[in-house]
């Protein structure tokens, strides 16, 4: 009942411990029962008023020695108990962030990141009590009774047989509310992810909820989760109390029977005063294993369902990790008949075909929900179910590893992250062993030094987020990272959206610098942008519609001369406003 063969059979190790926590609490009974036996004796002699000296120091000595030996093995087992949860909890952590590891980058695609903290960390927790009470109390709660039963059996078989059949009826209550108590954890633990989402999200969009007053709302909708979790904590309560309630009624009832089965035995003369006492002393010890199973049984259960989640986690498919790591450094980018939809029914690219050689300089652009940052996602290993084929220096893009890709591309959005810690930290993330000289060197290029000289200088501690810059700051930053990264491709998603003109104007030339040396895909609302670019990609409705440099579009007169046109005529109004 309730042994799962998958969580036991991971952490295998832990199987000893087990068996030592059951040995010692073993060893703890047999010491009692040494201890039980003294005091009975001891109780019948003093009745019949005709103890010596010598029975008494023997008493004493049995006693304090049980009683060592209980205190001994209790510790023991108890520090079994630790070691056993403690290689559960190391176990499954590791096995957690392995597989994280396995799913990369778009581990988002598959799973929300607040439910993986919730599972790692409390998930794990929850299965303490499974590892480190439950198992080894499941095993000793059949031994207890079974050992009791052979002991009293010489006393007395009829209260011994009595007792015994008693014991089964604890475990038949916990069998009877399994099955409602396993549904009702799910829905439980299903609960309590949900809230964790909206809390994380919510909390995460304050500033904006504050903007909007939608804080208020928010807070409403965040209380009608929050009293559905506390229902649904409630449930659990109440079924948790009520068959601990009838479990206790099991345990006393049956106790109390082996007292009146004692007593009666005593009256007909079936047994003698001493072996009347010990059967009253022992008759609760039968019942206690169990009840106490029990009470783990609870909080195991809880345990399970938070493995159901686990195992959900661990189970999720992996996207192919790639037998290919090193790629050919000649080689450039080859998309041909690109299909790929996020939701079945909904095409967003339809036979895209773009060509980036090495070395080469190219854009994409369109309107807003055309495709651009798809191809730019597909690009970066994301969104692997595509059609088609994308060929990378030669070998196709499902094939190569995370890492390669990674160490091949370098990938700049609109909203980078910058860590919380230095700049130097963040830096370094684009080169490990750079030195200071050159991170400064780097930080001259896109214009930051002066301001970080004023602050603290690689020092400068940022918050998380970067949420102590400008947005241009932050962008400056983010590419000087992306420059020290020094890969052989480069591909800016709108990396200058949402920034003062300067650094937009900064960064821009710092990328058409860049392309003398390296290959550039450069997505760009303006198209001012792109005029230099060797071959631009007008995208429209997730299509490829036109190509070509920037005066061959134009003559074309197609979307991207309107396109053009349009922007050229707005710049021209707000540079009259300005002028005027
Ligand atoms: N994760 C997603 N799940 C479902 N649909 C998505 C997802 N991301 C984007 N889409 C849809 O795909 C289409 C293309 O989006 P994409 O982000 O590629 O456009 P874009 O050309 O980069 O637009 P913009 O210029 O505004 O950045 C949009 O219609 C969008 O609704
Ligand atoms: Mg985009």
């Amino acid at each position: 009942m309730m042994i799962d063969k998958r969580l036991i059979g991971i952490v295998g190790q832990s199987r000893k411990y087990i068996a030592g926590n059951v040995a010692y609490q073993w060893c703890a009974l047999l010491a009692n029962l040494i201890m039980m036996i003294a005091i009975a004796n001891l109780l019948t002699n003093l009745y019949q008023r005709e103890f010596e000296a010598g029975t008494l120091i023997l008493t004493a000595g049995a006693l304090i020695v049980a009683i060592a030996i209980r205190f001994y093995c209790a510790l023991q087992s108890s520090r079994m108990s630790y070691l056993s949860s403690k290689t559960v909890k190391k176990t499954l952590r590791r096995m957690i962030y392995e597989k994280l590891l396995r799913l990369g980058a778009s581990y988002n695609e598959r799973i929300r990141t607040s439910e993986i903290v919730q599972i790692a960390v409390e998930g794990v927790e929850q299965l303490e009590t499974y590892f480190g009470a439950y198992l080894p109390q499941f095993a000793y709660a059949m031994l207890a009774p079974l050992t009791l039963f052979v002991v009293l059996s010489f006393v007395n078989f009829p209260s011994a047989v009595v007792l015994l059949i008693c014991v089964p009826m604890i475990p038949a209550a916990i069998a009877a509310v399994q099955t409602w108590a396993k549904k009702l954890l799910a829905k439980y633990w299903g609960q309590y992810t949900a809230l964790g989402d909206t809390f994380l999200e919510n909390l995460q969009g304050l500033t904006t909820l504050k903007i909007y007053r939608a804080d208020e709302y928010k807070n409403e909708e965040m209380n009608v989760e929050a009293e559905k979790f506390r229902k649904i904590t409630m449930k659990v309560l109440v079924m948790q109390l009520n068959s601990i309630t009838i479990m206790d009624l099991i345990a006393y009832g049956g106790a109390a029977l082996g007292v009146i089965m004692a007593i009666t035995q005593f009256i007909a003369g079936n047994v003698g005063m001493a072996g009347c006492l010990l059967i009253i002393l022992l008759s609760a010890d039968f019942f206690i294993p169990m009840r106490l199973l029990g009470s783990f049984f609870h909080i195991a259960m809880n345990g399970m369902a938070a493995s159901g989640k686990i195992f959900a986690l661990l189970d999720l498919d992996e996207p192919n990790p790639g037998d290919i790591v090193t790629l050919d450094p000649a080689g450039g980018i080859m998309i041909e008949g690109l299909d790929f939809a996020y939701e079945a029914e909904r095409p967003i690219l339809k036979n895209v075909r773009m060509d980036f050689p090495i070395g080469s300089f190219s854009a994409i652009v369109g309107e807003s929900g055309c495709g651009k940052s798809t191809v730019a996602a597909i690009l970066m290993g994301r969104n692997k179910d595509y059609k088609g084929s994308v060929m990378f220096g030669g070998s196709e893009l499902k094939r190569i590893s995370e890492d390669e890709l990674m160490r091949r591309v370098t990938y700049v959005s609109h909203q980078s992250h910058l860590f919380k810690g230095t700049v130097r930290d963040n830096l370094r993330m684009g080169r490990p062993d750079a030195s200071d000289s050159a991170l400064w060197e780097m930080l001259e290029r896109v214009k930051l030094a002066d301001f970080l000289r004023s602050e603290n200088g690689l020092d400068t501690l940022l918050l998380e987020r970067g949420a102590n810059l400008s947005g241009g700051q932050c962008q400056r930053l983010a590419l000087a990272r992306a420059l020290l990264h020094d890969s052989a491709i480069y591909i800016f998603d709108e990396a200058t959206s949402n920034i003062d003109v300067e650094s937009e104007n900064d960064i821009i030339r710092e990328i058409h610098a860049l392309a003398r040396t390296k290959t550039i895909v450069l997505i760009s609302h303006r198209l001012a942008n792109v005029v230099p670019a060797d071959q631009i990609y007008v995208m429209d409705q997730g299509a490829v519609v036109e190509s070509g440099r920037h005066e061959t579009l134009l003559a074309n007169q197609g979307i991207y001369q309107r396109l053009w046109t349009a922007q050229q005529n707005l710049e021209n109004f707000t540079n009259q406003e300005a002028n005027a």
